[in-house]
């Protein structure tokens, strides 16, 4: 296993971080899901080096918290733990309740990373950011990041204070933070940390056509906006996503490790990669997955998996918002109007008929200064 460091901080991560979110047994989104894989699963990611392991309470109600915080809390001096704060709850208030009540779930007395898991464009981001580093002063909490954080609602942040980490989706699949926000983590020394970097079993290369992917994984904008469970009203783009995957599959049988395996140490060999959160149900899965730390891909095959995937990364665009056309990443320039990213994308679409919601980006905000 690799160790990298948490942004400025003197935390050291492992560069495979366990993600929590598919070890609830109660979470609408994975399928059935058993206690005591999920038990395994975090055992063999601690016996294989990762000392990293990231939940929230939107995962399963607090369910993936609990199950974290009874395998690992006899063992929290070797771990490094980090959940996140819901967008609801970013009122100074909330924030301190919800902090208890993760400390409770967790079995601990202090979280290593407090991220806040999605931006919420009603509420004025200095109180929130100062509740978080009154948590820190008072050792609740050893360091604050963000998650799902574009350029906007990143450079607002960055004029009160620094964070550490800026959590994004980030896979061959799905590669929008390259355009903006990944270069200005880098500039920022803010760690990125990837999530759904196997995009969702895609990348492990268990499906073959797009009919194989079930409805609940295809809600995202590589899929059709006629899945049932979507909401983003587009076309997607489910054919460039399978003939990249067949490519890619093509390069990985060339070097022989697991598809997944590749697709992980792909993104380890990206700029201001810190970790990659990759989720995993059990512990073969576990085991796999941490392996992608020590593998030294050849810039050859950096370069060529790049390649074979540019089409996707063309067709999905500027958008980071995995689930939702308009993306909720970003601070939307249209004061008049409700908040967007409430609405459902025909609501928006009828109130913004025939325009594109206009984003205020890092170019109209001004190089954000550091604190
Ligand atoms: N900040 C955010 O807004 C946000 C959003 C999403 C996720 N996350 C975090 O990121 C983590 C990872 O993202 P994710 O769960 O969406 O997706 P992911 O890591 O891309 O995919 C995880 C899924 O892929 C399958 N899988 C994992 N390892 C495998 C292996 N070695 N071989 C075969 N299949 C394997 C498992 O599902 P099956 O076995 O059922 O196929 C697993 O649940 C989450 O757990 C969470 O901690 C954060």
């Amino acid at each position: 296993m690799k160790y990298r460091r948490l942004g400025q901080t003197n935390i050291e991560v492992s560069a495979i971080c366990m993600g929590g979110w598919a070890i609830s047994t109660k979470d609408f989104f994975w399928d059935e899901q058993a206690r005591e894989d999920s038990i395994k699963a975090t055992h063999a990611a601690l016996d294989a080096g990762v000392n990293f392991f990231d939940t929230a309470p939107a995962y399963g109600d607090g369910d993936s918290e609990e199950i974290l915080g009874e395998v690992l809390g006899p063992r929290r001096k070797e771990v490094v733990l980090t959940t996140k704060i819901g967008p609801k709850d970013l009122s100074p208030e909330r924030i301190r309740e919800c902090c208890e009540t993760s400390l409770r779930r967790l079995k601990t007395d202090y979280i290593d990373l407090y991220q806040v898991h999605w931006p919420n464009a009603e509420l004025p981001i200095e109180p929130m950011y100062e509740a978080l580093q009154g948590l820190k002063a008072a050792g609740k909490i050893r360091a604050i990041g963000v998650s799902n954080f574009g350029v906007s609602y990143l450079s607002e942040l960055l004029r009160i204070g620094q964070v550490e980490s800026n959590q994004l989706p980030y896979s061959l699949l799905w590669r929008v933070l390259e355009h903006e926000v990944g270069p200005m983590c880098v500039e920022n020394d803010i760690g990125v940390l990837c999530y759904s970097p196997l995009c969702q079993g895609l990348l492990t290369g268990k499906f073959t056509t797009a009919d194989e992917v079930p409805e609940k994984r295809a809600r995202t904008r590589l899929f059709s906006g006629d899945r049932s469970l979507s909401r983003h009203g587009e076309p997607g783009c489910e054919a460039e996503v399978f003939i990249a995957v067949d490519e890619i599959r093509k390069i990985v049988a060339e070097i022989g490790h697991s598809m997944g395996t590749v697709a992980l140490a792909w993104l380890l060999h990206q700029p201001g990669v810190v970790s990659v959160v990759a989720g995993a149900r059990n512990g073969r899965q576990a085991t796999e997955n941490a392996r992608a730390a020590d593998l030294d891909l050849d810039t050859d095959v950096v370069r060529r998996l790049s390649r074979v995937t540019e089409k996707v990364k063309t067709i999905v665009g500027k958008n980071m918002d995995t689930w939702d056309g308009i993306s909720r990443m970003e601070r939307i320039d249209r004061p008049h109007l409700p908040d967007l990213g409430r609405l459902s994308q025909q609501e928006a679409k009828r109130l913004l008929p025939g325009t594109a919601p206009k984003r205020v980006g890092a170019a109209s905000i001004g190089k954000p200064s550091r604190k």
